[in-house]
């Protein structure tokens, strides 16, 4: 099995960013726990603040990998383009969302990747990484 986790725009100020909302951890010690309790699992992982190189990586990776674990951040409720990319591709994705973006503001409530993912997964914190990539190998 090989899971991916991709994160979008804003993901690599995890830790330091908005901490009472994304919480306290930077997202590559968080990698290195998950990574250690899968010894058997190829996991990797990819972030990006733009959202061709995530359609690029999703291209890339989406006919190969086992599944794809994806929080496209802002552009989850933006990007016709990413929506896109995922239909394309034969591999399942998970959309994950840290916070509850349902008890958020309003904007937050739509997402255009939804639609075309396995399922959702939000407000966990960043167990809900963890949580998709049970979901992805359970396949
Ligand atoms: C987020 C929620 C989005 O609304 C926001 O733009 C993010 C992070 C989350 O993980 O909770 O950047 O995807």
């Amino acid at each position: 099995n090989n899971v991916i986790i991709i994160n979008g725009p804003n993901l690599n100020l995890l830790g330091v960013r908005e901490k009472s909302i994304y919480g306290e951890q930077d997202f590559p010690a968080y990698f290195e726990s998950l990574k250690s309790s899968y010894p058997t699992l190829e996991l990797s992982y990819f972030q990006s603040n733009h959202e061709g190189a995530i359609v690029d990586k999703l291209h890339e990776v989406g006919f190969s990998a086992t599944g794809v674990v994806l929080n496209a951040g802002a552009y989850t409720h933006t990007s016709l383009a990413i929506a896109d990319a995922i239909a394309a591709v034969p591999v399942p994705v998970v959309e994950v969302h840290i916070s509850n973006v349902y008890a958020r503001e309003p904007f937050r409530h739509h997402s255009y990747l939804a639609k075309n993912c396995k399922g959702v997964i939000c407000g966990f914190g960043l167990d809900g990484y963890r949580l998709a990539v049970e979901s992805l190998i359970a396949e």
